[in-house]
């Protein structure tokens, strides 16, 4: 795996696609060196007819993860809510990488949701978790009903599919969980102070949790996302654009500057980080919080 990035300011209008560190946003390029495909030397993951489902997995990070997974030859099922979006992405990931997927079409923050991915697969070796992040906004203009819908998003509903697939997990002596948090449980952003508490609550949840399991091979760990270039992102930087009044380009490429790495990542490589964790290879590491954020995290621990 390797990755490597530079910046184009050539006009594009092209949609990011997935299998490499190419995307284009805002006006400007982001090209890169990022192979997701074979050249010989890959490391096998050791998970390959293993299944997995991957929550909120139709674009971004999400999809990034189900892409890893299936290169590693993974069986999944995928999930969002806009039906086009998530059959489009079933189709090509099937396309790519020849594994069986099943789209399921549900909120994943809702009973019903839940029931229908584990009826999808009931049994699955490996569950990614991750969900939409609640809106930016001033904790002052956040009522209770706002609150606990940030707090079921990211929190609550993550517990319970995990409270759904564990035991299952520890009977078959294999089992990996990736939550897909955000760098702002170890360092705040303004205005995501709801994504952060949640996202932390779940995070301390579950540092006991998977000290229970891991003898049973059942690992659990988080993945902390600096700023990746998704529609999220983009829609976090148009508000920000606006509210200084720049273009979204100024806005994207003074968000860049902040990096150490200068550049946004990309959900591919996200997801080649994701599919280690859920490997073979990672039986021993568990209750970690990884970070991707190219250097943003200032600390030295
Ligand atoms: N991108 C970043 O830089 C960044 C940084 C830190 C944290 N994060 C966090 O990482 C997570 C993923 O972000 P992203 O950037 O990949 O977002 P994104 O590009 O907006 O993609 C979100 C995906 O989740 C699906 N989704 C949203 N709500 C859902 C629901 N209730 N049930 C099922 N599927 C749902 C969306 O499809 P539908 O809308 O069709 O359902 C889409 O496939 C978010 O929690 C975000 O806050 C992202």
């Amino acid at each position: 795996m390797r990755c490597a990035a530079r910046l184009s300011f050539a006009r594009s209008t092209k949609q990011p696609p997935f299998d490499g560190c190419v995307g284009t946003a805002y006006g400007y390029t982001i090209l890169g060196a990022f192979h997701g495909k074979s050249n010989g030397v890959d490391m096998d993951l050791g998970i390959r007819g293993r299944s997995a489902i991957v929550c909120a997995s139709s674009q971004g990070l999400g999809k990034g993860c189900a892409l890893a997974l299936a290169e590693a030859g993974v069986a999944l099922v995928i999930n969002g809510r806009n039906p086009e979006l998530l059959e489009q992405t079933a189709q090509e990931i099937r396309k790519a990488w020849s594994v069986p997927v099943t789209p399921v079409l549900a909120d994943v923050s809702t009973a019903e949701g839940q029931a229908a991915l584990l009826k999808a697969c009931p049994t699955p070796d490996i569950l990614v978790n991750n969900n939409a992040g609640p809106p930016v906004r001033n904790f002052r203009e956040l009522d209770r009903q706002a609150i606990l819908t940030g707090v079921t998003m990211n929190m609550v509903t993550p517990i319970e599919l995990i409270q759904k697939v564990i035991d299952s997990m520890v009977n078959r002596g294999f089992g990996r969980i990736v939550n897909i948090t955000s760098y702002s449980v170890k360092m705040p952003i303004v205005g995501l102070d709801l994504s952060s508490g949640a996202r932390a609550g779940l995070t301390a949840f579950m540092a006991g949790i998977c000290r229970t399991v891991a003898d049973k091979n059942v690992t659990i760990n988080n993945l902390l996302p600096g700023s990746f270039d998704t529609q999220r992102l983009r829609g976090n930087l148009s508000l920000a654009a606006k509210r200084n009044q720049v273009s979204d380009a100024e806005a994207a490429a003074r968000s860049m500057a902040t990096i150490p790495a200068k550049r946004f990542g990309n959900p591919a490589e996200f997801g080649q980080t994701c599919a280690f964790l859920c490997s073979v290879h990672a039986g021993f590491m568990t209750g970690q919080n990884v970070l991707l954020d190219g250097g943003a995290y200032p600390g030295a621990f």
